[in-house]
């Protein structure tokens, strides 16, 4: 078997019999999946770019029945690809090939929360909007949010250390996640679920999994701190002149909202004309060449709307801003949200989408969009530029009617060089899945990505956790 686009050939895994079915179907009894139907959903990915062929998609419901699972894989040699909510965006929550579908959907239960630290203990296939519902009705909220949050499962985000929307306010998962539990390939069960804020006892092992996209083990349970829910949240949804000034109106809200500010997002004019023309957004303010969503979040409703009303006097008297709305109640600021998470949706029902996720100095955010632009001339739908501008992480997501090989040709390696020349990252937030493996020396070092795969050796010496991810070919 070879996949043709990525001239990918099959590992010598063994192949599931009817006796590994058997042996699936003792562990979770009615919940190992054969149906064509069930297993197609699971086989292609949220943008529909990659497809693999597993004929078996098995729901545990406990730690201890992914531990059975994997020591049977691990016995067969037979290969898993864990899968959360299946909303990833570089193609590493689908086999590339029939490797075993191990879905953590089932495995949604609360463990713990305790009110007074916040601290949250649940199983990895909770999905992150229920948990946020959840903690929000005991007074805190999650650290992180973002788009896919209605279907993306918190083990999915530890592994593939999701970024987001609140990452600008309350960091990384790194430093958010407190506790993983983790199965390994051979079926140990790795129990560092600790709630604990401070520990320097030995090495930090949970960092070893969150960011590792299933290829060093499943997660199976996480220990999360979550903020207290703020009393008041506003959001600025306002048009810039220029990438220029979009700049300054960051250095201005950092100076002025300073503890307050929660986000600071942008999209560009053609972002803005994709989610009016296929999802029927209006825009809420005068045509724009950018946009940016500001929003605060803090304990006292006047004192954030005093200091919100001195930054929009600020920006709109300098010129910094050409227009803007505010948004106070909560259905306003939904609404002024879904206008920046929303794009990826729309960008899908525009054809078929080169997606780039990169970190680079602010400074040189816009440059490699309008650089593309020329590169690319018309033969592309669009070439647009969002993202988390508060993190320096640019989406440059290109849209054409069909894949085309020329294309690819025409943005792969150069938008990789570029990035690297600024020394940035070539995967600030998605992760490399299957798409991106081949580029992670764009952004590590051979002595780095050495490393990466002796600790993949010891953790996973048959290979058999999400192979052909994440990691390129040997050096
Ligand atoms: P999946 O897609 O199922 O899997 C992702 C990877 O993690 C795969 O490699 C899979 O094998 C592995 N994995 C999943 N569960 C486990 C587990 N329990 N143990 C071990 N490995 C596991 N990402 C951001 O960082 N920031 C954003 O703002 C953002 N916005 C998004 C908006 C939309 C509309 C969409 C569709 C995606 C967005 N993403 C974003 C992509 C992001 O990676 C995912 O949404 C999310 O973190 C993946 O969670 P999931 O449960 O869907 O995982
Ligand atoms: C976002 O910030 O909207 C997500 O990372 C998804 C995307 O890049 O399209
Ligand atoms: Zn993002």
């Amino acid at each position: 078997l070879t996949s043709e686009r990525y001239s990918v050939q099959r590992l010598p895994f063994s192949m599931v019999s009817e006796e590994d079915l058997a042996s699936f179907e003792c562990i979770i009894p009615g919940r190992v999946i054969t149906d064509p139907e069930e297993l197609e959903v699971a086989n292609v990915d949220w943008l529909r770019s990659v497809r693999g062929c597993s004929k078996v998609l098995l729901k545990p419901r406990t730690t201890e029945e992914v531990s059975c699972i994997l020591r049977h894989c691990h016995q067969r040699n037979l290969a898993v690809n864990p899968q959360g909510g299946n909303t990833g965006l570089v193609g590493g929550s689908v086999p590339v090939f029939d490797e075993i579908i191990l879905s953590t959907a089932l495995m949604n239960q609360v463990i713990s929360f305790h009110d007074v630290s916040g601290i949250l203990v649940c199983q990895a296939g909770c999905v992150l909007e229920e948990l946020n519902h959840y903690v929000q009705d005991r007074g805190f909220i999650m650290p992180l949010d973002l788009g896919a949050k209605g279907s993306c499962h918190i083990g999915g985000n530890v592994a593939t250390n999701a970024g987001g929307v609140r990452f600008l306010r309350y960091g990384s998962l790194r430093g958010t996640v407190l506790g993983l539990e983790v199965v390994l390939a051979d079926g140990t069960v790795l129990d560092c679920l600790t709630s604990l804020r401070k520990d320097n006892t030995g090495y930090d092992l949970k960092q070893l999994f969150i960011g590792s996209e299933g290829t060093l083990g499943v997660i199976t349970a996480v220990s999360i701190l979550c903020p207290p829910r703020p009393k008041a949240v506003n959001v600025a949804f306002l048009g810039c002149p220029g990438f220029a000034e979009v700049l300054q109106v960051f250095s201005t809200c950092k100076g002025m909202l300073g503890e307050i500010l929660s986000a600071f997002e942008f999209m560009d004019a053609e972002c803005m004309q994709l989610v009016g023309q296929h999802l029927h957004l209006t825009r809420p303010v005068r045509e724009s060449p950018f946009y940016v969503l500001v929003e605060t979040s803090g304990s006292s409703a006047d004192h954030d709307m005093e200091k919100l009303d001195g930054f929009l006097e600020q920006a709109l008297g300098s010129g910094l801003v050409t227009d803007g709305t505010v948004g106070t109640d909560q259905s306003k600021v939904q609404a002024l949200w879904a206008l920046r998470e929303r794009i990826t949706e729309a960008l899908s029902h525009d054809g078929y989408v080169f997606k780039y996720d990169v970190s680079i100095p602010v400074e040189r955010f816009y440059d490699l969009v309008t650089d593309l632009r020329t590169r690319l001339g018309p033969r592309v739908k669009h070439v647009v530029g969002y993202g988390h501008l508060g993190d320096g992480n640019l989406h440059l997501n290109v849209t054409a009617e069909a894949f085309s090989a020329s294309l690819l040709a025409a943005l792969e390696p150069y938008v990789y060089t570029w990035t690297a020349a600024q020394q940035g990252s070539v995967s600030a937030e998605h992760g490399l899945g299957f798409k991106k493996k081949d580029v992670l020396g764009y952004s590590k070092t051979p002595a780095a990505v050495q490393l990466m795969w002796q600790l993949k050796a010891l953790l996973d010496p048959r290979g058999l956790l999400n192979p052909y991810k994440t990691l390129p070919a040997h050096l």
